[in-house]
């Protein structure tokens, strides 16, 4: 049997997708509420950022990865403009849903798919960007999920991996504290669940920090690599290219 970490705690590697299906499957209708209380806003300056560094051009292709609620593909799509596409992915159908139903409401409609970012359905060469934003934390086999990313850039595309990460030494007591004693109360007081946000807290723990990272999109083919931290690196933006 071969185990693998679920936050803090140890789960059989088989079973670690329905453990993150039951979180996101709790969390999705409140999501959003969560996400700017929880970032007290800093998540938009986040992808704000990711947007900026994405530095898409009309006609391009993208696959935003782990899309959610897709705060990334609604601006995407609309840096495209009507030559390129923006495909909306998710493994969690409530997470996806919810997002559907939000760019629906911005009158958007995207080619929207359920798929597990570790078996990507596309052909190789296709997307010129992908993302993926605060969902690698969640897979269970990361390499094989970047070795995915790689396989479906065109030769030159671009990856953009938003993600937690190690926070400066200054920030930690600090941050420590807000993550074990206030996130889990808020996720008590507003979407009726501690438990997904203690995952939260724990997950982002286990994630590996900005320099392994590094190392680890540099391992999945990604020739040229570069992170930018946020929030005293409380986020990191990382950059592979595919050359
Ligand atoms: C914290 S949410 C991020 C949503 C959105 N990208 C955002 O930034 O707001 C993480 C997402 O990762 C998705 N996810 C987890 N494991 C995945 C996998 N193996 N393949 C694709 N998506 C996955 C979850 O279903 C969830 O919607």
């Amino acid at each position: 049997m071969t185990t693998t970490h679920f936050g803090y705690q140890s789960v059989e590697e088989t079973d670690k997708a329905r453990h993150v299906r039951g979180v996101f499957d709790s969390v999705a209708p409140k999501y959003d509420l969560m996400n700017d209380l929880m970032s007290m806003g800093l998540h938009r300056v986040w992808k704000a950022f990711t947007v900026l560094a994405a530095d898409i051009r009309e006609g391009d292709q993208v696959l935003d990865i782990a899309g959610g609620t897709g705060d990334l593909a609604l601006v995407f799509s609309k840096k495209v403009g009507n030559s390129g596409c923006v495909v909306h992915t998710d493994i969690n159908e409530a997470m996806l849903r919810t997002g559907r139903d939000r760019l629906l409401d911005a009158g958007v409609v995207l080619p929207t798919l359920v798929c597990d970012a570790e078996k990507l359905p596309f052909p190789a060469n296709c997307f010129d960007l992908v993302s993926v934003a605060f969902g690698l934390r969640n897979m269970t086999h990361k390499e094989l999920a970047l070795a995915e990313m790689n396989r479906v850039l065109k030769p030159g595309g671009k990856l953009l991996v938003l993600e937690f990460s190690k926070v400066a030494p200054p920030l930690e007591k600090l941050y420590d504290w807000y993550s074990f004693k206030v996130l889990p109360r808020l996720g008590q007081w507003v979407a009726g669940d501690a438990a997904s946000y203690r995952y939260l807290a724990e997950s982002i723990r286990m994630h590996p920090a900005q320099q392994e990272l590094k190392a680890m999109l540099q391992g999945s083919g990604f020739g040229h690599v570069d992170y930018h931290n946020m929030t005293g690196g409380l986020v990191a933006l990382h950059v592979g290219i595919k050359c």
